[in-house]
């Protein structure tokens, strides 16, 4: 039923002085990581300010069917592992979601085995797990590969040296939790920095790990040799994402959006990259806000070769709402992938709204604007664009909010996945849309 659902949005057209407040929920790459972290403590532990997203509600299916008992309330789950009976990943819900495979670290920390698929996800490249695996190799698991699941057995984790061959923010975090448990010392080198990492890791180390280094290419785990970790509460940090999308979006569309709830530290691209084209932006550290307005955007200037990088670069996961930005700015930009093979695929669908956007390999746009966006019922009647992926489906949304006259957007689970109330916090700040279910 809920796959069915799409969402209709009135676009502003030209009347972009929308005002208003939005509020920044936890973030989902953090609390998913979270969630299977728990797995490694002694009793329920309660994760404070998780979003009430899909991929969390996904998690949360997985690790009830290990016999974990969970519990929900407001934007706090209280999950017990010690009710855990069973280690394998149930394989068709691992195969909606990429985060499955975080489990799996915890898994053999705490119980020396498990099996899973091949995890899914988001269709934005092929996105292995050679690195989990290896990494699990080097601790001393055994790896055995059949019927495509993986089935792993660890004979007791000794601790050792991982290098990544590449950055990786899911294998850092999952290596670590593997490793939090093991006897003796595991050094990982090259690893993601992203502060969701940091999050995971002073959560472990309140409960009794001993991780140093997160938040630096170098991470060491002194493991526990065995000892299950003391229940402590996790509060999960602002989604830096969404608050990142958000800001984007009033950019274009607020005579002024307030983002409250936010962690400004974690935005400093963005809020570089878009200064820098001319965006007026405030930002208050200590009050957690940033305060965007659209006042100067006939000046707004081209974005000159914007590469996304791993933290503290620009992330990928803003790159299709930054296309958007530059599909109303003056001039060319552009905008290079570095992390995903195949995550431009939602350019055609802004082409056919009008966007002027040339790809120059898979990798690389030139965007020309401005655009003035169609909405899809003035394309043709009864027309429908999909959102393809969690973040791409934000921007669909923002070139239907950008765009004359009504569209209609369809897969909205996708972009449920990752967003907390999209619909509500739109209309909140005066956007016309509303969802339907056929
Ligand atoms: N990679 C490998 N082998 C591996 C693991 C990763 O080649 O074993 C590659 C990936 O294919 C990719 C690159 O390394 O090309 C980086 O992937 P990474 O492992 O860092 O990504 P992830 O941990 O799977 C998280 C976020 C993504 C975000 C990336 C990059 C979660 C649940 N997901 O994914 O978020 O794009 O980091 O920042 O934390 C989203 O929220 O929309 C989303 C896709």
């Amino acid at each position: 039923m809920e796959r069915q659902e799409k969402l209709k949005i009135n676009g502003l057209g030209a009347e972009r002085n929308l005002k208003g407040t939005v509020y920044i929920s936890g973030a989902k790459n953090a609390a998913l990581k979270a969630m299977a972290g728990a797995v490694l403590f002694d009793g329920p532990v309660e994760l404070h300010n998780v979003p009430d997203t899909a991929d969390v509600r996904t998690i949360v299916e997985i690790m009830t069917k290990l016999g974990a008992r969970i519990e929900s309330k407001d934007d706090v789950l209280t999950i017990d592992p010690n009710t855990i009976t069973n280690t394998d990943i149930d394989r068709k819900l691992a195969g909606n979601i990429r985060a499955s495979v975080m489990l799996t670290g915890p898994l053999l920390a705490r119980y020396g085995k498990t099996t899973f698929p091949a995890p899914g996800g988001c269709v934005i490249g092929c996105r292995p797990i050679d690195l989990f695996l290896n990494g699990y190799r080097k601790l001393g698991a055994s790896v055995v590969e059949h019927d495509e699941l993986f089935d792993i057995k660890d004979g007791n984790f000794h601790g050792g040296e991982i290098f990544f061959d590449k950055v990786t923010v899911g294998g850092t975090e999952t290596l670590v939790m593997a490793a939090t448990l093991a006897e003796g010392r595991t050094i990982l080198y090259n690893c993601a920095m992203e502060p969701e990492i940091v999050n995971l890791v002073e959560w472990l180390n309140r409960g009794g790990a001993k991780i140093s280094g997160a938040g630096t290419p170098t991470i060491t785990v002194d493991g526990t040799a065995g000892k299950l970790l003391k229940p402590v509460k996790y509060e999960a940090i602002p989604d830096r994402i969404e608050a990142g999308s958000y800001l984007i979006l009033g950019a274009l569309i607020a005579k002024e959006l307030e983002i409250k709830d936010c962690e400004p530290e974690h935005l400093r691209a963005v809020v570089s990259i878009l200064s820098d084209a001319g965006v007026k932006i405030n930002v208050d550290d200590k009050a957690k806000t940033i305060v965007v307005s659209n006042d100067n955007a006939k000046n707004y200037t081209p974005l000159n070769d914007i590469r996304t990088h791993e933290y503290p670069g620009f992330p990928t996961d803003l790159q299709a709402p930054l296309t958007v930005f530059a599909t109303q700015v003056n001039g060319k930009s552009a905008i290079f992938e570095t992390i995903y093979e195949n995550r431009f695929k939602y350019v055609e669908d802004l082409v056919a709204m009008g966007a002027n956007i040339r790809a120059i390999s898979e990798r690389d746009v030139e965007v020309n604007g401005p655009t003035t966006f169609k909405g899809t019922s003035e394309i043709s009647p009864g027309m429908i664009i999909p959102a393809r992926d969690i973040r791409a489906g934000f921007a669909i949304v923002m070139a239907a909010i950008l765009a004359h006259g009504e569209s209609t957007i369809s897969n909205v689970h996708l972009i449920d996945r990752g967003y907390e109330d999209l619909a509500g916090k739109l209309k909140g700040l005066g956007v016309e849309l509303e969802r339907i279910s056929n």
